[in-house]
């Protein structure tokens, strides 16, 4: 049974960690906003499969530490937490929802209506490229 559930940020770190950052500290993975964020998690038969957190700012929204356990990933559920976040954002009338997506995701990205940015940068030896979706 998969559920869909508004979560804290402690519970995201392991998930964020192991699958995103599994060679730093996992102090690494702790945002500083992240009090400030709104935190989903997608739980398969009551396990945390998938993360995604949420900060708001004015009219915009950005999205950050997305994240499927690696085993569990290509089996639509990072599609279900991204389209529950862009009709969470969409329903509170933001004009905006951005994220900075590793550069290999982008395409990922596209098919949600997300479009490349001119803006680049890299993290960690990882590129990075600041996708966008207008939202009216
Ligand atoms: C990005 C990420 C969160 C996506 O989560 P996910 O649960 O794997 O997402 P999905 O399963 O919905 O989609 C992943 C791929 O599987 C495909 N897929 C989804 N359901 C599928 C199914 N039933 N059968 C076959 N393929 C499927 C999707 O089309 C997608 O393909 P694409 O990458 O070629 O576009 C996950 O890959 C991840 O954690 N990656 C590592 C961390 C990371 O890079 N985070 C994002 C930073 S920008």
């Amino acid at each position: 049974m998969i559920s869909i559930k508004t979560i804290t940020a402690e519970e995201t770190y392991s998930l964020r960690h192991s699958v995103m950052w599994p060679n730093q500290p996992i102090s690494f993975v702790m945002l500083s906003d992240d009090e400030k964020g709104i935190h989903f998690g997608l739980f398969v038969n009551e396990i945390l499969t998938s993360v995604i957190s949420l900060f708001i700012s004015d009219k915009k929204a950005q999205f950050r530490k997305f994240a499927t356990l690696k085993h569990e990933q290509g089996k639509g559920y990072g599609t279900k937490l991204l389209k529950h976040t862009i009709n969470f954002v969409s329903a509170k009338t933001m004009e905006e929802l951005w994220c900075n997506a590793r550069t290999d995701k982008t395409k990922f990205y596209k098919k949600f209506g997300f479009t490349e940015t001119k803006k680049k940068f890299t993290k960690e030896n990882i590129d990075f490229v600041i996708l966008e979706k207008k939202l009216k």
